[in-house]
């Protein structure tokens, strides 16, 4: 049997640092931790190393997509395709930042929503039977959900809404703010939260795709939050550490062979959380 492979996005510090260490110990197969910086994922793959653990790396920058496409050729190439994927790499402004919140929407919405999906595009297809897809969201997203007009929140609940038309309201997210007339559209005041409202969307309409396009493969995909972990993004108050934020994340990673759920779902603390 060929070997198997895990790849994490944003492994060199935080949540994605954390998951690829619980990987390296539970996941019988390569483990690739991948980082935009390629000295700073060496590094974390060194720090691993001195902890006796063994990752391997790939540079992976999401938003450049000669990177995203180089990396699944990569994995096609040496082993075939990827039994699991998790989309951790992700970005968020501080509170305090005072970048206008139209730059802050464009940018935001390009990693977390527009760069993932562009790994989701390049990735999916080379996702082997029996894989396991992890989006790594936030319960924020479903807070922006519930602040989002009722015509909107119904979009994002439906079971019809396409990709297409998720990435139209997700640009259109973003060209409302730059006339400052989002409000008026229906969407909350938040960026990350939008951004990750769609990738909570996008994940259950890709399990909903993988169900009808490759119905024996078995793979099982879905979004999930990790928690309030402490990292450079959330801070040194949160509850969790990054091994405590990795374990749901991990869980959907390594469900085990012949599971059927969850997919396409929106998982917290190991349970799905209503949408
Ligand atoms: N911490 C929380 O409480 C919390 C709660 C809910 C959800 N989340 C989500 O969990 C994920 C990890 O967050 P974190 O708290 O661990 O944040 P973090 O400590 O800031 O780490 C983010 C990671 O993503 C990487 N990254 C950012 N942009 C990238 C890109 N274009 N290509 C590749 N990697 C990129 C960063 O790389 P660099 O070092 O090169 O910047 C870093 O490795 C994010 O998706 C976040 O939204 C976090």
């Amino acid at each position: 049997m060929s070997t198997k492979v895990a790849v994490v996005t944003g492994g060199n510090k935080g949540i994605g640092f954390a998951i690829v260490r619980a990987l390296c110990k539970q996941f019988k197969g390569d483990v690739y931790l991948t980082a935009r910086d390629v000295g700073r994922g060496q590094e974390a793959v060194g720090s691993l190393a001195s902890e006796g653990l063994k990752a391997f790396f790939h540079q992976l920058d999401i938003n450049d997509l000669n990177s995203v496409i180089n990396a699944a050729a990569f994995f096609k190439e040496k082993y075939g395709g990827v039994d699991v994927l998790i989309n951790n790499a992700g970005i968020a402004f501080k509170v305090a930042d005072t970048t206008p919140f139209a730059v802050q929407a464009e940018v935001t919405l390009k990693t977390n929503f527009f760069a993932t999906r562009d790994m989701l595009t390049h990735f999916l297809p080379i996702i082997k039977a029996g894989g396991r897809v992890v989006n790594v969201s936030s319960i924020v997203s479903s807070r922006a959900l519930n602040q989002c007009s009722p015509a909107l929140q119904q979009r994002f609940r439906s079971e019809d809404i396409t990709e297409e038309e998720l990435v139209g309201l997700m640009q259109q997210f973003v060209e409302d703010t730059k006339k400052d007339e989002h409000k008026q559209a229906g969407w909350p005041e938040m960026a990350y939260g939008v951004s990750k409202t769609g990738l909570t969307t996008l994940s259950m309409i890709l399990a909903r795709r993988l169900s009808k396009e490759r119905p024996n493969d078995g793979i099982l995909l879905n979004a999930c939050c990790p928690g309030w972990v402490r990292t450079d993004m959330a801070g040194s108050k949160a509850p969790k550490s990054p091994d405590e934020g990795a374990v749901t994340p991990v869980y959907l990673a390594l469900l085990p062979p012949g599971a059927t759920a969850p997919h396409g779902k929106f998982v917290s603390e190991k349970e799905v959380q209503p949408w």
